[in-house]
């Protein structure tokens, strides 16, 4: 198995970070998960709707998450954040152990405290959940240094 999935965590399906992301795997075979499509409930929600699952079972069969994000209000957009707040002892998420992120963000002008603060939420993401982190880089919304500094192996 070497499988990738790319996880777009903007509301906009046709926006900077699915650009970015699309361009980053454009000569590697993947799967595009357009994450404003599922319902998924914030931590503590009990909804019936909630589609949390569903990502699971396309999480499953890859070995390598790409993650994109649009930065929100100086750290990863609510989509993003809400995701990561449900692996929370959840044990489902226990099929992350072992897979590689990369993770990226990008923003108009993401400050150097918003870098900081991505860069030690993928790491500890990454540690918590036994993953392992092969890259993480917060850019702006042209995705330059994303482009030319990230590889997706
Ligand atoms: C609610 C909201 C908050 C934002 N906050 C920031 C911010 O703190 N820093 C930043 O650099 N850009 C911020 N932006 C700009 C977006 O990150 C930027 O437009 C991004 O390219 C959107 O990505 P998308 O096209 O994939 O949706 C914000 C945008 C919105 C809608």
């Amino acid at each position: 198995m070497n499988k990738t999935l790319f996880m777009n965590f903007s509301p906009n399906k046709n926006g900077n970070t699915n650009f970015i992301g699309e361009k980053l795997l454009k000569n590697i075979d993947h799967e595009t998960l357009q994450m404003v499509d599922y319902k998924i409930s914030q931590y503590g929600q009990v909804f019936e709707d909630d589609q949390i699952s569903e990502v699971f079972k396309k999480i499953k069969d890859v070995d390598t998450l790409v993650i994109g994000a649009p930065v929100y209000w100086y750290t990863v957009g609510g989509l993003l954040k809400t995701f990561i707040d449900r692996l929370y002892m959840l044990d489902e998420a226990q099929i992350l152990k072992e897979k590689k992120l990369y993770l990226f963000a990008q923003g108009s002008a993401p400050s150097k405290d918003t870098e900081n603060s991505i860069t030690y939420l993928a790491t500890r993401l990454c540690y918590l959940m036994e993953m392992k982190l092969k890259g993480v880089v917060v850019d702006s919304s042209d995705g330059g240094k994303i482009l030319n500094t990230m590889t997706v192996e």
